[in-house]
């Protein structure tokens, strides 16, 4: 169980990366695996993750109506309403605006297609996150099973930085889940689709709890102590 609430923000330049769909399933998924009550944010004036809930029956993850310059004051609201995680999925720029997004973030994560021009475009996601100081995690989404740029395209990010152990392949029930609103695991919870979201939310998860520990160890200076990153950094570590 995490200390206190936790946001994860989806972002890439790239539109088509997989921000939407990601960000619906790891909500939901999160939910599922106990980590809940979750809400969602969708930053993005297209309202696609909106549109999807709206048709959504299972009222979890929660949505938050939000926008850009109330997100703050809605954050606060939702730790005050007792939310444990916050998914917020962002458009597919970069701008100020997404930048101060991030500025909340816990964990960033940017879904990225096997694709030169996917590839060619994560510069400056990368420089947004740095900037902000926050851990970003590439998940490289929707590859063709067994192709080798899949393989390359891992190794080209991993130069920029962390890459999340598990790859999301190109499967149509990712679109097909989310016209009436529900998901892959919400179709078939043994398919490999649902298999693979929950792995993601697994490591994602994990990498909370990670920077969690660190957070609480710099709030206990025995624990700080007892952590050598933090003795050497001094500073929260993921
Ligand atoms: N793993 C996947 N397999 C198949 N289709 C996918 C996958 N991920 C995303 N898509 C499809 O690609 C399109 C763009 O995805 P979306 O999540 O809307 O991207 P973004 O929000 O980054 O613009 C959508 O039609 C979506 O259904
Ligand atoms: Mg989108």
């Amino acid at each position: 169980m995490l200390s206190s609430m936790r946001v994860i923000v989806f972002a890439s330049q790239k539109g088509g990366s997989g921000k939407t769909t990601l960000s619906g399933h790891i909500a939901v998924e999160a939910e599922r695996q106990g980590a809940g009550p979750v809400a969602l944010i969708d930053t993005d004036p297209q309202g696609s993750l909106a549109k999807w809930w709206n048709v959504r029956k299972d009222p979890a993850p929660a949505f938050i109506q939000s926008v850009f310059s109330n997100l703050f004051h809605d954050l606060d609201s939702a730790r005050d309403e007792g939310f444990r995680l916050v998914v917020v999925d962002t458009p597919p720029a970069v701008t100020r605006a997404i930048s101060e997004v991030v500025s909340f973030a816990d964990l960033v994560v940017a879904p990225t297609r096997p694709s030169p021009h996917d590839l060619r475009a994560v510069g400056p996601t990368v420089d947004i996150a740095e900037a902000r100081g926050k851990q970003l995690i590439f998940v490289v989404n929707a590859a063709t099973p067994r192709a080798r740029i899949t393989s390359e395209a891992a190794i080209a990010l991993s130069q920029h930085g962390t890459v999340a152990p598990v790859t999301v392949h190109h499967r149509v029930d990712f679109a097909a889940s989310m016209i009436d609103g529900r998901t892959v695991m919400e179709i078939d919870p043994f398919c490999q689709s649902a298999q693979e979201v929950s792995q993601l939310w697994k490591y994602l998860y994990e990498r909370l709890q990670r920077a969690d520990g660190a957070y609480r160890a710099q709030e206990d200076p025995m624990a700080a102590m007892a952590n050598p990153h933090n003795r050497v950094f001094g500073r929260r570590a993921v």
